[in-house]
């Protein structure tokens, strides 16, 4: 597929569909709108009548246009109200506009849709929603259904000069995508040992530095939580840590940490049928965005250091299992009690934070799909927020917002750390169900000394179900944008 702005004018556009937005109780035609009425003979207007279209955001309807007009569909979409026109209100639009011309097997589609900010964002936003609405992961599926033709090229109308914009919003798009496919992936394809291969693929294709620790490096290193947790599987853990460095002294270095459990079967305190369990090959999300950030970041090439790291590995039941009740060491010295071999991520995240703090980076950020209680607190759509630093929360929180992606800080209460108190150990890894985010997020905290640190709760959005009525099911991708704009920031 090819996105470029067109210095054609809307009136001028030829082609198989031609997608123009209008905004809530603006559909009266005037000006250029009712010189392309004339133009499709009054398509537009009995289209706009026919389906009772107001212009509410999210609302599309589409038709034929008679066989003599340059365009073969019209698709017109809804933008709200104008005054609360967001970038957002366009990466939907543009998403809707493909997702049309696809379904109406147009090879060809223009869009024209208003400005918001400036022309590059416009057309980053608009790229961004059709790139990722019509990517479609068909990589297990041994016969295509029959789906009609692509659409092979996307023209955005009025946004001439923005082809850079462009250009660099499908980079952070083949990052989102790379996420997407490792989060879909099952944990028979997605494996500890294929995500150290996907690093060292990554590394090679954009030349950064890689650095696998095996489990005799782990134990070296002292990683007695991530490895405790490494103990059934019959696969060896991978550590990873890919870097990326920039020409010229970096602006400022950050880690971006990102649980990596292929599954999780909750170890000895097994999921239940019920609990979700055939869904934990997502549970390596925030790996996966840590690596869809690696690859758009690879090709960005910012001015910034940034340090990509995951303790991969599985959580899984066998005779060497470690034991509920067990105690484990972690990298800084700090002892813990596993009263729950369920909350295994946190075991993990605790050598990854230890390790990214010795790099003496100016922030770290994890990514996590660490606890069902945050998608009860937040539902799917919203990732929760927790850090100690508010000018790091802020960062992230407009990051996100650009992003159009979700996010809610939540607070770091110190108090609830008396529920995860031990008898003989420092720590429990699990405390009461109340609040059970909040003292997860406080668990991770006892891994970062001095550096500003957020924490980024994705159990809700790293997965759409198909059942939730949404357009795109499946893996999101979540959190890569907001990675990128983070770093850019
Ligand atoms: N990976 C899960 C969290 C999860 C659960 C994500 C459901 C998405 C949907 C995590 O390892 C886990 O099992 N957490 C436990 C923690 C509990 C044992 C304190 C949970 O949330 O139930
Ligand atoms: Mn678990
Ligand atoms: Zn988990």
């Amino acid at each position: 597929m090819e996105i470029k702005a067109t210095t054609t004018p809307q009136l001028e556009w030829t082609g198989d569909a031609l997608a123009i937005g209008l905004f809530e109780d603006a559909t009266e035609l005037t000006g250029d709108m009712a010189k392309l009425n004339e133009m499709l003979a009054g398509t537009l207007s009995e289209l706009i009548e026919e389906t009772e279209f107001k212009g509410k955001a999210n609302s599309s309807a589409s038709t034929r246009v008679g066989s003599n007009s340059p365009i073969r569909k019209i698709i017109i979409v809804g933008l709200g109200k104008s005054e609360e026109l967001k970038l957002d209100t366009l990466r939907q639009a543009a998403a809707t506009s493909g997702r049309l011309a696809k379904k109406e097997r147009c090879k060809t589609l223009g869009i024209s849709l208003p400005m918001c900010q400036d022309a590059n964002a416009t057309a980053t936003a608009m790229t961004e929603g059709i790139e990722l609405a019509l990517h479609k992961d068909n990589r297990f599926k041994s016969e295509l259904e029959n789906q009609g033709p692509d659409v092979e090229t996307v023209d955005l109308i009025g946004l001439a000069g923005s082809d850079e914009a462009i250009a660099r919003a499908r980079q952070i798009c083949s990052g989102v995508i790379l996420a997407r496919e490792l989060v879909a992936a099952p944990a028979n394809s997605c494996t500890p040992i294929t995500m150290a291969e996907t690093a060292e693929a990554l590394a090679k294709e954009f030349g950064l530095a890689l650095e696998i620790l095996e489990k005799e490096d782990c134990e070296k290193l002292g990683m007695g939580a991530f490895l405790g947790v490494a103990k059934a599987s019959d696969l060896p853990p991978k550590f990873i840590h890919i870097t990326y460095k920039p020409e010229g002294t970096p602006r400022r270095k950050l880690a971006i940490v990102g649980k990596g459990l292929t599954f999780d079967s909750g170890g000895l305190n097994l999921k239940v049928s019920g609990s979700g369990i055939e869904m934990m090959k997502f549970d390596m999300g925030g790996a996966g965005t840590t690596f869809g950030a690696v690859k758009a970041i690879g090709q960005l090439k910012p001015d910034v250091e940034v340090h990509f790291i995951s303790a991969v590995t599985e959580n899984m039941i066998s005779g060497h299992a470690m034991h509920p009740g067990d105690f484990l060491t972690a990298s800084n010295g700090k002892t813990i009690e596993v009263n729950n071999t369920d909350a295994e991520g946190r075991l993990t995240l605790a050598d990854a934070l230890v390790f990214a703090e010795k790099l003496e980076v100016d922030a770290i950020v994890d990514l996590a799909t660490l606890t069902g209680a945050c998608v009860v607190a937040l539902g799917n759509d919203i990732a929760g927020l927790w850090s100690p630093n508010d000018d790091l929360a802020a960062q992230l929180t407009a990051a996100a917002e650009k992003a159009g992606e979700k996010i809610w800080q939540m607070p770091l209460e110190e108090k609830y750390f008396e529920g995860l108190k031990a008898m003989h150990a420092d720590m429990k890894n699990t405390g009461p169900r109340p609040g059970g985010a909040i003292t997860a997020a406080l668990f991770l905290k006892q891994f970062v000394k001095d550096t500003p640190w957020a924490h980024i709760d994705i159990a809700g959005p790293v997965w759409i179900d198909a059942e939730s009525g949404y357009n795109n099911p499946g893996a999101t991708g979540y959190g890569v944008r907001t990675l990128v704009n983070w770093v850019l920031s």
